[in-house]
Formats: C-alpha cells, sequence, structure tokens
C-alpha cells in the first residue's frame, strides 16, 4: 500500500533510536512533498515525490497534500470502567476538591462499586467502546491499568477485559498494568498494611500467573500508599515479572518519584507537585517523567514541570490518564494541545512526547512512535497548512484518515 502526495511527512527517525532525551525532544525530522510505501503493515520504505514508485492498487491512499505523523503512543490510561461519573463532576463544579471526593468514599471507590456491579461482558463492551474512539481519534499505541477491581476477583476481570480488548483491536498496540494498590480496597477499609499485605502475597501472584499484565503500578500519594508501601509493591512485582511504572507526586510531594526511580521505573507519572529535587533525579536517571495535562486540566490542577525536565535533561513524554474521575477523555490531540497551551512545549517537543517517548516509556520503540523503515506503519493523517495549526486549532478536525 502506498501514501502518495503527502505534503509533509514528519517524525522520521533513523533506527536505534528510541528516547529524545533533554533538548533533542525540540528536534522534528520531516521531507515535504513525500510518499511511504507499506508493506505487511510495517514502514517499508519512504521518500519524496520525484522518487515515487507506481501505485499498487485499490488501497493506496492520496494524502492530498495533507501531513503524516507517527500515531500517538498514549502510556497512562485507566480505559476500562464501568459506567461514569458526572455526580462528582457536579461536586467539583460545586467547589469539592478530589482528595475531598474521594475520602468521603467517592473517586475510585465509586467506579469500583460500579465495576464490581457490572458483568464482565457489559465491562468488556464498554471499554471497547472507549478503545475503537481513541483509535479513531489517533492513538495507535495504549497502556491500559486496572485498578477499579481492588478485590483479587475483580482485578481478574479487568485483567481478562484487556486481554479480549487485545484480541478485539489487533491493530493497536495494548499493555496493561496491574493497579491493584490504586486505592485501599472495600474489603479492607482502615487495613491499609493488610491490603498491602494482600496486594504482595495474593493479589501480585495470581495477576503474574493469569500473564495478561506486563508493568505494576502503585498510587503513591498521601491518603492512598506511602513511598515504604509502594517499594514494597514494586520490588514484589519485579519479582514476578512485572516492571514497575508509578502515579507519583500528584496532589502532593510525597516521594513518588525518588521511590519510582529507585525500584528502576520505566515512567513516573503525573508530577504535578514535582520541585527542583524531582527535576533533579529524573536528570540524572533513565526513568521517563509522564505528564498527564489532561487530569491538571480537568482538576484545575499546576501542570508538571516538563520543560524544567527538558532543560536538565530528562527525558518526558504526554499521555492522556483517560479515567472516568480526574480526565474523562482519551484524546490526544487536547493532549498534545495542553501540551503545547498549558506547558508551554513547543508543538514538535509535545508530539515527540505523545509519541516516540510515549512508546520507550512502554518499551515499544522497536515497532512504534516514528516513522521509520522497518517499524510498524501505525500513522495518522492531518490536513493542515502547518504541524503546529494541529494543536492550535484544537478542535478543528483536522485528523482525516488513520493507518494502523
Ligand atoms: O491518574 N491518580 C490516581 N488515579 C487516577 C484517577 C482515578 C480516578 O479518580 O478514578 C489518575 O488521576
Ligand atoms: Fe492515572
Amino acid at each position: 500500500m502506498l501514501i502518495y502526495n503527502i505534503g509533509m511527512l514528519a517524525g522520521i527517525l533513523p533506527e536505534g533510536v528510541g528516547r529524545l532525551r533533554g533538548a533533542d525532544i525540540g528536534r522534528l525530522e520531516s521531507l515535504t512533498d513525500a510518499w511511504l510505501l507499506v508493506r505487511d503493515g510495517r514502514i517499508a520504505d519512504f521518500g519524496t515525490m520525484d522518487t515515487c514508485p507506481s501505485r499498487e492498487g485499490a488501497d493506496d491512499i492520496d494524502a492530498r497534500r495533507g501531513i503524516v505523523l507517527p500515531a500517538f503512543c498514549d502510556c497512562h490510561t485507566h480505559l476500562v470502567y464501568a459506567g461514569s461519573r458526572e455526580g462528582e463532576f457536579r461536586d467539583k463544579i460545586a467547589g469539592m476538591s478530589y482528595a475531598e471526593i474521594a475520602a468521603r468514599g467517592g473517586g475510585i471507590l465509586n467506579s469500583a462499586r460500579r465495576l464490581a456491579e457490572a458483568t464482565e461482558d457489559d465491562l468488556y463492551e464498554e471499554s471497547l467502546r472507549r478503545l475503537r474512539q481513541i483509535c479513531a481519534s489517533g492513538t495507535g499505541v495504549v497502556e491500559i491499568k486496572t485498578g477499579y477491581g481492588l478485590t483479587l476477583d475483580s482485578e481478574l476481570k479487568m485483567l481478562r477485559v484487556i486481554a479480549r480488548l487485545r484480541e478485539a483491536v489487533p491493530q493497536m498496540a495494548i499493555r496493561a498494568t496491574f493497579l491493584g494498590a490504586h486505592a485501599v480496597g472495600p474489603d479492607y477499609t482502615g487495613r491499609q498494611e493488610a491490603y498491602v499485605d494482600h496486594v504482595i502475597d495474593d493479589m501480585l501472584p495470581a495477576v503474574a500467573a493469569q500473564g495478561v499484565a506486563d508493568y505494576v503500578d502503585v498510587f503513591c500519594e498521601r491518603g492512598f500508599f506511602t513511598a515504604g508501601q509502594t517499594s514494597r509493591i514494586l520490588q514484589a512485582g519485579r519479582s514476578h515479572g512485572l516492571l514497575p511504572r508509578l502515579h507519583a507526586d500528584q496532589l502532593l510531594r510525597s516521594g513518588g518519584t525518588a521511590t519510582g526511580i529507585a525500584a528502576g521505573a520505566l515512567s513516573v507519572d503525573h508530577l504535578e507537585a514535582a520541585g527542583p529535587d524531582e527535576i533533579a533525579l529524573l536528570a540524572a536517571s533513565d526513568t521517563i517523567g509522564v505528564g498527564l495535562p489532561g487530569a491538571s486540566f480537568f482538576l484545575s490542577d499546576p501542570y508538571a514541570p516538563l520543560n524544567d525536565i527538558i532543560a536538565a535533561g530528562g527525558t518526558v513524554a504526554l499521555a492522556s490518564d483517560y479515567n472516568p474521575g480526574t480526565s474523562p477523555s482519551g484524546s490526544m490531540l487536547f493532549v498534545w494541545a495542553l501540551g503545547c497551551i498549558k506547558m508551554r512545549l513547543t508543538p514538535e517537543a509535545a508530539l515527540n512526547a505523545a509519541t516516540i517517548n510515549g512508546a520507550t516509556a512502554l518499551g515499544l520503540q522497536a515497532d512504534y512512535g516514528s516513522v521509520t523503515r522497518g517499524k510498524r506503519a501505525s500513522l495518522n493523517i492531518f490536513d493542515a497548512p502547518s504541524l503546529a495549526f494541529i494543536p492550535y486549532a484544537y478542535t478543528t478536525p483536522t485528523l482525516v484518515a488513520t493507518v494502523r
């Protein structure tokens, strides 16, 4: 299949380049007047129109001078959930904070109740709708967390749903993260240490034996799990072959970044409350700092200091945090725009954060995240006069086609 008449083909990287660290994130290599050839779902070759191969057939795509970019790689979502939480949306409008809503049994526990009541088939169907919708809106790679189960049965139910999503949408790459320590489970109210033991002694072995999860995650935050509990869980996860990633320093500075880096986490995510210490730690490590501007926007919270992490020489990514409580949107186009508007990343840096560095945060950089010969042809085609127009005109429907 040939894509021809491309106005701008951007996000080109040489083979073997994964993360874009520090100032490198601002570089975006491109060709004007280009073509790209897809063979067996992979990028076989690309070049400028003066070297365009002859048309292949009915599947060929006339890009009509559009902009072709790598599909978004969303490395942090909670898109398997039951129902929605617009009641809490009203509470928030009336002035309650996320922490207040959570403390009175709303928040994550509200979603856990709904998930426990939902049949596995219903949970699968509504999650599949969300997955298809983000695929159509530009996402090619997605990580999905558990964490609305909070009992062994419900956590395994979530993982089975993720496995079914993988089968149903094989054109996307889907990674699964076990987040049993998202909140203290309903059977353990007031017994936090016992719940941590349950996660480590009962849940982790069963989750690992089931074989769906790739990663382990913890919500390291006051009112949820301490840094000490977090490192115990991450280490136990590692011993079961699950690599750590982490919810860190979201509402308050809670030692999450340091804990995650010490545990060798692939990424530490949120960082709204990160300060100079966290920035320096990230700059000196391979752990990727993931900003989730959709959650900052929804909660009217500060934005993670991604430019400071970049300036210090660290690696950053952008993700949606798609979830019913703090980011009810999986739109990576909106995330790209927020990265520019609110975090003041350049359009190029924000795009790289949402593509190649997101893929790297999931260990998928060999196959996704850039225009590179041999990688999967996971691409988006935009109708826009320039690259910056896409995040600038963030409600204009510039995305005109997807290739997966
Ligand atoms: O990433 N911070 C913790 N977890 C989610 C919110 C989950 C929820 O409220 O349902 C987040 O923001
Ligand atoms: Fe999250």
